[in-house]
């Protein structure tokens, strides 16, 4: 299988080498929040890490399932609900192959994505549509990071995979997604380049 493997993701969070990790909430998810646009649902958060953005959503009243198929990752999350008495299911699953028991109303994808392999891109965007109730949302944050031998040898390089803007919008197809017109947040990364965020519906 290409890239990396929960093997390699559990050595990065044993060497503390995370430094995908804000240590809070992503500030784009706090300003979905804020604003209402991102109201209590049934939520599905793949590729969790160390869970703050499910403990958030936890937090606010939302019925969140964190995902991840590390065992530090999910480790962390469970911890960090822990140490704040909040309630949300951690499941130890390859996002490849879950099957919740059932649909979500939302998914909110924060550096899962990147961190695959574009091998499997496809797998995973008809995964993330399977999980969706029709008219569901998938709040997203595309990350943007291009890397000099991409760019001008044709490498495909990372964790993190660069999501170009272009092949996401063939692999969130329409008339499978509907997007909303651009410009896109731009969220600002302290370590890696910038993510953009928008919200895609399930059609
Ligand atoms: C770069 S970290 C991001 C963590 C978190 N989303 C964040 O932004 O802080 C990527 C996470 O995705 C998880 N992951 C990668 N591929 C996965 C897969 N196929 N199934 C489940 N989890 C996966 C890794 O274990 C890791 O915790």
């Amino acid at each position: 299988m290409a890239g990396p493997t929960t093997e390699f993701w559990q050595e990065r969070f044993e060497k503390k080498e995370t430094r995908w990790d804000r240590g809070a909430p992503n500030p784009q998810l706090l300003a979905w929040l804020d604003s209402g646009a991102l109201q209590p649902c049934r939520i599905a958060v793949p590729g969790c890490g160390g869970g703050w953005e499910v403990a958030e959503l936890a937090r606010r009243g939302f019925d969140v399932t964190g995902l991840d198929y590390t065992p530090a990752a999910v480790a962390k999350t469970r911890a960090l609900l822990d140490t704040q008495s909040l309630k949300a299911e951690v499941v130890q699953a390859d996002v490849l192959s879950y099957q919740p028991g059932q649909v979500f109303d939302a998914v909110y994808e924060q550096t899962c994505l990147c961190a695959i392999h574009p091998d499997h891109w496809l797998q995973y965007a008809r995964q993330l549509r399977q999980w969706l109730k029709p008219e569901g949302s998938l709040w997203v944050l595309f990350m943007q990071a291009i890397r000099p031998a991409a760019s001008e040898e044709g490498l495909i390089e990372g964790p993190p995979y660069h999501c170009d803007i272009n092949a996401m919008w063939a692999l969130f197809a329409q008339p499978d997604w509907a997007w909303p017109k651009p410009p896109y947040a731009k969220v600002p990364h302290p370590v890696l380049v910038h993510e953009l965020g928008l919200r895609l519906i399930r059609r």
